[in-house]
C-alpha cells in the first residue's frame, strides 16, 4: 500500500483523530467505519508497552486487522521504550504516520530517519513535564509534533490547561521554521478544551472518550463539535 502523506490536507484545515483506545473492542470494524463516516480524517492508534507507560494497549496485529476496513489515515502513537525496533512492524501493518516520544530515545534523528526510510511521515511527542525546547531542534525534520495534554498511559483523563503555553510556544516555533508541521494535541480533548487548544495553535486534535464514548452515540456531532 503506497503511503499517503500527512500534508495531503491544507494546513488551515483542523483534523480530527479519534483514538481507537476508546472504541468498543468487541466491534472494532464497525467503530472504525462509523467514525470515518462521521468525517474524521485520521485514526489515532495508541500503542503502549507497559514499560514506557504503566499500561498495555494493543500491537501491530490489531492495526493490521483494521487496516483493510478503513480509508482513514493511520497515525501510530508509540508510547514504547524502543520505537526504532518496532516502527517497521507498524508500517508493515498499515500505519502511514509514526510518532515516538523524545523521552524514550537518545538519538531522535536516527528514529526520524528510520521512520522516513519506511516511507512514513514522522512525529515527535513530549510528555507534560518535558519542555518545548526538547523537540524544537527537530522541527527541520519532522512532519508533526504531538503535545500530550495528559500524562500518557490512559484514556478518559482530565485535560491539563497548564500545557496551553507550550502549545503556543511550539506554534510560534513551527511558524518560524516555515515548514509544514502539524501540531497535534492528545488527552482530555472535548468541545470545551478543543476551543482552547485551537486558539493556542493546535491543528490536529486526538479524541478518545469525547468521540467513541459520546453519550448519544452521534459520532458526526461529536467530531464536528471539536472543529
Ligand atoms: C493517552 C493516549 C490518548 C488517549 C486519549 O496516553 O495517548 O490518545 O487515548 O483519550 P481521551 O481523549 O479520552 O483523553
Ligand atoms: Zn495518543
Amino acid at each position: 500500500m503506497s503511503n499517503r502523506l500527512l500534508t495531503q490536507w491544507p494546513m488551515e484545515r483542523v483534523l480530527v483523530a479519534p483514538s481507537l483506545l476508546a472504541a468498543r473492542y468487541d466491534r472494532l470494524g464497525e467503530e472504525v467505519a462509523a467514525v470515518e463516516k462521521a468525517g474524521a480524517e485520521v485514526l489515532h492508534l495508541d500503542i503502549m508497552d507497559g514499560h514506557f507507560v504503566p499500561n498495555i494497549s494493543f500491537g501491530a496485529d490489531v492495526v493490521k486487522a483494521v487496516r483493510p476496513l478503513s480509508g482513514m489515515f493511520f497515525d501510530a502513537h508509540l508510547m514504547i521504550t524502543d520505537p526504532l525496533k518496532y516502527a517497521p512492524s507498524f508500517q508493515a501493518a498499515g500505519a502511514e504516520h509514526i510518532t515516538f516520544h523524545v523521552e524514550a530515545v537518545d538519538n531522535p534523528r536516527e528514529v526520524i530517519d528510520e521512520i522516513h526510510r519506511l516511507g512514513c511521515s514522522a512525529g515527535i511527542s513530549l510528555k507534560p513535564r518535558t519542555p518545548a525546547s526538547a523537540v524544537v531542534p527537530f522541527l527541520d525534520k519532522v512532519e508533526l509534533v504531538l503535545v500530550m495534554t495528559v500524562e500518557p498511559g490512559f484514556g478518559g483523563q482530565s485535560f491539563m490547561a497548564d500545557q496551553l503555553p507550550k502549545i503556543k510556544e511550539l506554534r510560534d516555533a513551527i511558524d518560524a521554521s516555515g515548514r509544514k508541521v502539524r501540531l497535534e494535541v492528545d488527552g482530555g480533548i472535548a468541545p470545551a478544551t478543543a476551543v482552547l487548544v485551537r486558539e493556542a495553535g493546535a491543528d490536529l486534535l486526538v479524541a478518545g472518550s469525547s468521540v467513541f464514548r459520546t453519550r448519544d452515540g452521534d459520532y458526526r456531532n461529536a467530531v464536528d463539535a471539536l472543529r
